[in-house]
């Protein structure tokens, strides 16, 4: 008997997403003989069993879309919000996965779709899961799919502002996505020529920024564009997270489970003020400076449109070897990209795994050795 295979799209929506689901869509069917269906809205659709069938011609022509035909949801399998209350929906999705008659789930997303999947693999259902995000923090793999066109988006927003921060001699802080990974924001400024590139993995002083900018001025260039990622702090700002992030693990020691979410409550509030933050960094660097200035929040625009080619060939790649796997019966993976393989990676290990801008990166490197200021 053929094998059946749900698909779902689960996160942030991602330029590749539609290329996966192709990619896993055609060769489980044209290769392997499987039945594809899909779930609406990621793993809500599979609690709610809202499926479709990914049969006829409803993988094609969608190679080239950007978002993700599925629908999307940041809800989590084990704390879902139904009929106004936090629950436990897992036994509902092993319930839906035995009522389709899935052999296997596949699941598409960034870190958090990792940890959910996992949640399920050990309720005993087959998943395999692809690594998905504008933000490139998922870790055991080379790259994510989505982080090329975010890449490319962001480059070209910095190239823009240039001529008009030159021109009107000011300051332009523009905001990357990113989450807590300053992979984009140090990859398109880089690419992009930004004067200051500030990341959440190396907290800055504002007065360094200052003093690059004011150098910059001496030199005869009196603007500076400055790429900061969303989740940048100062060193100030950093020393504040810090002491709620240890009072996080305490209270997860403890067991205090009011005292958790108090402290889960105030990081989540600073990463909610990422926008004012870049505001409030313009007005700053204004006036240590002295030249106008001007904040840019590029915001959804990275995350959506067509993919680029790099995107549509990973995900391709990713989404070929996904349908293979689990033809192999290789369950309980995410399907990482290394060179130019595809290889298997234990959920386990993915899970919580978040991949950050190590201080030793060659692009750090490379980045300061082009004179841009980091702000240590
Ligand atoms: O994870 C992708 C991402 O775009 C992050 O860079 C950003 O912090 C977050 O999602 C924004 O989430 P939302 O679209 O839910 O506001």
């Amino acid at each position: 008997m053929s094998q059946r295979i749900g698909i779902l799209t689960a996160g942030g929506d991602s330029p590749g997403l539609n290329a996966a689901i192709r990619g896993v869509g055609k060769a489980a069917q044209g290769v392997h003989g499987m039945q594809v269906i899909g779930f609406r809205d990621g793993f809500r659709g599979l609690v709610e069993n809202r499926a479709i069938e990914l049969a006829g011609g409803v993988l094609s022509g969608i190679l080239t879309v950007g978002g993700t035909i599925l629908g999307t949801s940041r809800d989590k399998p084990h704390k879902m919000r139904v009929g106004g209350k936090t629950q436990d929906m897992t036994e509902v999705i092993v319930e839906n996965y035995q009522a389709n008659h899935l052999d296997a789930l596949v699941c598409l997303g960034g870190g958090g779709t990792q940890k959910n999947a996992l949640v399920l693999k050990e309720k005993g259902l087959n998943v395999i899961t692809m690594p998905k995000t504008i933000d490139n923090d998922v870790g055991l793999t080379d790259v994510t799919f989505g982080f090329d066109t975010a890449l490319g988006i962001a480059t070209d927003a910095i190239d823009r502002l240039h001529s008009t921060a030159h021109s009107h001699h000011r300051i332009v802080v523009v905001e990357v996505m990113g989450h807590r990974a300053g992979w984009l924001a140090l990859g398109a400024g880089i690419a992009g020529g930004a004067d200051v590139i500030l990341l959440p993995e190396m907290p800055y002083s504002l007065e360094k920024v200052a003093a690059a900018i004011t150098d910059r001025v001496k030199r005869g260039k009196n603007f500076s564009i400055v790429a900061v990622a969303e989740g940048a702090m100062s060193h100030e700002d950093a020393l504040i997270v810090r002491a709620i992030e240890e009072r996080i693990v305490a209270a997860e020691a403890a067991g205090d489970r009011k005292a958790r979410k108090q402290a889960k409550l105030e990081l989540k509030e600073i990463e909610a003020g990422a926008g004012d933050h870049t505001l409030h960094l313009a007005r700053q660097l204004e006036e240590m400076t002295g030249l106008e200035s001007r904040p840019t929040i590029l915001g959804h625009l990275q995350r959506g449109g067509t993919p680029s080619a790099a995107d549509r060939l990973l995900a391709t790649r990713l989404g070929t070897a996904c349908a293979e796997f689990i033809a192999e019966r290789e369950f309980g993976v995410m399907v990482a990209a290394r060179g130019e393989s595809a290889v298997p990676v234990a959920l386990e290990e993915v899970a919580g795994n978040k991949k950050l801008v190590p201080p030793d990166h060659p692009w750090v490197e490379s980045a300061q050795h082009v004179g841009v200021c980091l702000g240590f």
